[in-house]
């Protein structure tokens, strides 16, 4: 097994495990910056699967993270006017960047089907399994 292979296995743990735990995450997964580009490419995650694979920068929720560099939450997505639908049962979503050496190299983004499920102690959660994940890339 090459470090590449361990890494996404692990990714694809955390995703799992934090779907099956946590009742109000229903699809949790990791996008990347793909690159030199200016777009976020999907890696592991849990739930089913999206025709987003690839992100522009700037699209969607994803995307606005990647330029913004900041936790993005979200209590009801039909509220937004640049937000990409994953599912039709999706009802809220969080976005939260990860970090390496002060660079936005990628996000965990969470969708819930109920309605404004997110609160502080999510983001700080959400944070800190970033911070952690950062340390094996
Ligand atoms: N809803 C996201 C797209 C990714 S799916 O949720 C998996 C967005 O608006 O960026």
């Amino acid at each position: 097994i090459d470090s590449n292979t361990t890494k996404e296995a692990k990714m694809q743990a955390i995703c799992e495990l934090l779907k099956e735990e946590v009742p109000h995450y229903d699809w949790v997964g990791f996008y990347f910056k793909n690159g030199d580009k200016r777009e976020l490419k999907l890696g592991p995650y849990a739930g089913e699967p999206t025709d987003h694979t690839i992100i522009p920068f700037g699209k969607g929720i994803c995307g606005q993270v990647a330029e913004s560099n900041e936790n993005f939450v979200v209590p009801d997505v039909q509220a937004q006017d640049n937000y990409i639908a994953c599912s039709i049962t999706v009802k809220s979503e969080i976005v939260i960047p990860m970090f390496v050496n002060g660079e936005n190299i990628g996000q965990i983004d969470i969708d819930s089907n109920t309605p404004d499920p997110f609160t502080k102690a999510d983001e700080a959660f959400l944070e800190f399994v970033n911070f952690e994940v950062a340390k094996i890339l």
